[in-house]
């Protein structure tokens, strides 16, 4: 997705706007670009390709300059080129924008702002805002932006400077996340919280429908030309968080932070004696609770794969029945949701946008909407009836792995904790399965320990073929889906999730000589079963690599490789299971020469539908 900062201080500009722009790269883009305000002049810098060809661009230039705004571009209307990097400018080059979303109406604002002689240069929706502003402007930017943003439809985080107000900074925001960053006498915008980090950790959130205006002497936020009162919230990440700390890439960082990152999203939600779970966030209290005849969970992508685990705890644990949709099929196939639903909405960003957009239909819907996910005060967790935060930190690889697994506990937080209020287990069977849950973490870290040069191994003598497959069945099926799509998109090899007991309806007939097939199996009941299909497999003389709990005998006897997991109950087994499959696909990646942590076409927040 794009990224967009914004300064005005005391300070040169230029080494801050392109150090905050470093911090977004996480975020995927394509091309870079910068406006500053100069001399009373608008002078910018853009082109396509990665911020160290634009900080080429810059050189020792526009170093007086103490007001400016960057962006980086993720594509959408447009392919990358310099002309249609951002800012982009109005008719005269006075007044310079930078935009994140998509402007739904642009073409008809084109075609106005051209019958009244505005000329455009790009292909992008966004160069219809510097000229709109132009079109309204009278002296006053921000009044000319607030007028603006009546026309337009669509979603929008955009940043204006103008050189007839030098040190101002206008922003307005509709459905992608802007920050207003507070520091002294000197005031930033941000697309996320990383790239403020490095100057203050007192932000401002704006909501839909907000202008903020920032100058060396202070900030204002208004709605409607009106000023409004904001809380300032104070970030505990730091900076050194968002950093490497030391590893390659930060996917591997991340993936080593999930014990931690489980542990601090356990943090207070565990009585001590482990005899229940507490979720003071969950509103619902006993009574509205009973009415309850659903649950509903919906997201996208690594996240829908974390609802598809929660479905299988859920319905088993609560006897309620669970749906899981992919966000973008939701809303269009006319949901039976009611009040009578619980709908979960996750998502690690907390702004994908089809995943809000769900939210907002299962609220008008008239369901109770808890929102699980890991940005404090992101769109998400601020139009949700409760949220439920996954503490992993920021996770800045476009590949999910913490979030993922911090989902899946904040899953099972929820299931225990319903399961006590419902009175679908008994006091000692819940004492017992939390015991279970609460030694996760350190189990993740065995697997380390004993697994993961032997996983390197592995992914860099045999995954190497273009293709790959992933079985396994009930909750290894969903955690196959997982290992899937992390391969695939990081390695770019062909990777692809199967139910054990479908192969042989078709993809059986993909089935060749070494090909590698990851065959999970932590589900005791159907280990059987599952075996009986790695043997199908393995008579296709493909290279088949299992993953079982320690002590399990039978596994090793049918598979290439095993990768032995530290036994625990099954219904926490996918945590343990991912692990090894988030390893395997970054050694996969490395071992191909990847972008690992900034994989080709993908974004690690997608804010367009
Ligand atoms: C996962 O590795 C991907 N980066 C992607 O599928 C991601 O999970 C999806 O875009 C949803 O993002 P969210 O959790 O921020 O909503």
């Amino acid at each position: 997705m794009c990224g967009i900062v914004g300064y005005v201080g005391n300070r040169a500009a230029v080494p801050i706007l392109l150090q905050g722009l470093k911090t977004l790269e996480y975020r995927g883009y394509d091309s870079a670009g910068l406006a500053v305000i100069e001399d009373e002049v608008v002078k910018i810098i853009r082109s396509q390709g990665k911020i160290a060809v634009l900080e080429d661009l810059v050189g020792e230039r526009l170093s007086e300059a103490t007001c400016g705004i960057g962006h980086t571009r993720w594509a959408t209307h447009g392919r990358p080129s310099d002309l249609n990097s951002h800012p982009h400018t109005d008719c005269r080059g006075e007044i310079a924008m930078v935009h994140n979303g998509i402007i739904e109406n642009y073409l008809e604002l084109k075609e106005f702002l051209s019958d009244k002689g505005h000329e455009f240069t790009s292909e992008t929706d966004t160069e219809v805002l510097p000229h709109l502003v132009e079109h309204y402007y009278q002296d006053n930017l921000l009044a000319a932006v607030s007028r603006a943003i009546k026309d337009l439809r669509g979603s929008y985080a955009t940043v204006a400077v103008c050189n007839k107000e030098p040190n101002k900074l206008v922003a307005a925001r509709k459905d992608t996340p802007l920050i207003i960053g507070i520091g002294d006498d000197e005031y930033f915008f941000a697309s996320d919280i990383t790239a403020l980090l490095e100057h203050t950790r007192k932000i401002i959130v704006m909501d839909d429908g907000e202008v903020a205006c920032l100058t060396p002497e202070g900030y204002q936020i208004y709605r409607d030309m009106q000023p409004i009162k904001k809380e300032i919230t104070t970030v505990t990440w730091d900076a050194e968080s968002a950093k490497k700390g030391g590893y390659k890439h930060f996917m591997l960082k991340e993936i080593h932070e999930q014990p931690w990152a489980l542990q601090q999203t356990l943090k207070g939600r565990i009585a001590d004696d482990r005899s229940g779970v507490r979720l003071p966030e969950f509103s619902l209290d006993k009574i509205q609770l009973q009415r309850i005849e659903k649950v509903t969970i919906v997201a996208c992508g690594t996240s829908y794969h974390a609802g598809l685990i929660g479905k299988y705890a859920m319905e088993k644990i609560l006897r309620l029945p669970v749906e899981v949709d992919i966000a973008s099929e939701f809303r269009y196939r006319d949901p039976l949701i009611d009040k009578k639903t619980l709908m979960l909405v996750i998502s690690q960003s907390g702004e994908t946008a089809d995943t809000l957009a769900a939210l907002r239909e299962a609220k008008r819907r008239g369901a109770h909407v808890v929102a699980i996910t890991n940005v404090l005060g992101s769109t998400i967790s601020r139009e949700a009836h409760d949220v439920i935060y996954t503490w992993a930190g920021p996770e800045i690889a476009v590949a999910s792995t913490k979030a993922y697994t911090t989902q899946l506990a904040a899953l099972y937080l929820l299931t225990m904790y319903l399961a006590e209020k419902l009175g679908r287990m008994k006091a000692n069977e819940l004492q017992a399965l939390i015991e279970d849950f609460y030694r996760i973490p350190e189990k993740i870290d065995e697997i380390f320990a004993s697994c993961e040069e032997q996983i390197k191994n592995i992914a860099e003598k045999n995954l190497k073929s273009d293709d790959a497959f992933f079985v396994g069945r009930s909750m290894d099926y969903a955690v196959a889906l997982e290992g899937s799509l992390k391969l695939k998109e990081i390695s770019y090899i062909h990777a692809e999730a199967y139910a054990a007991g479908e192969l042989k309806h078709g993809t059986l007939a993909l089935i060749v000589e070494g090909v590698p097939v990851l065959a999970l199996c932590t589900q005791r009941a159907l280990i059987e079963k599952t075996i009986s299909n790695i043997k199908e497999i393995k008579a296709r003389d493909a290279h088949i690599i299992g993953l079982c709990y320690e002590g399990m005998k039978e596994v090793p006897q049918v598979v290439d490789d095993t990768i032995f997991l530290p036994d625990t109950n099954d219904l926490f087994a996918p945590i343990l299971a991912v692990t090894p499959l988030q390893l395997l696909a970054y050694y996969a990646a490395c071992a191909r020469g990847c972008d690992v942590d900034q994989p080709r076409n993908l974004a690690k927040s997608v804010t367009v539908e």
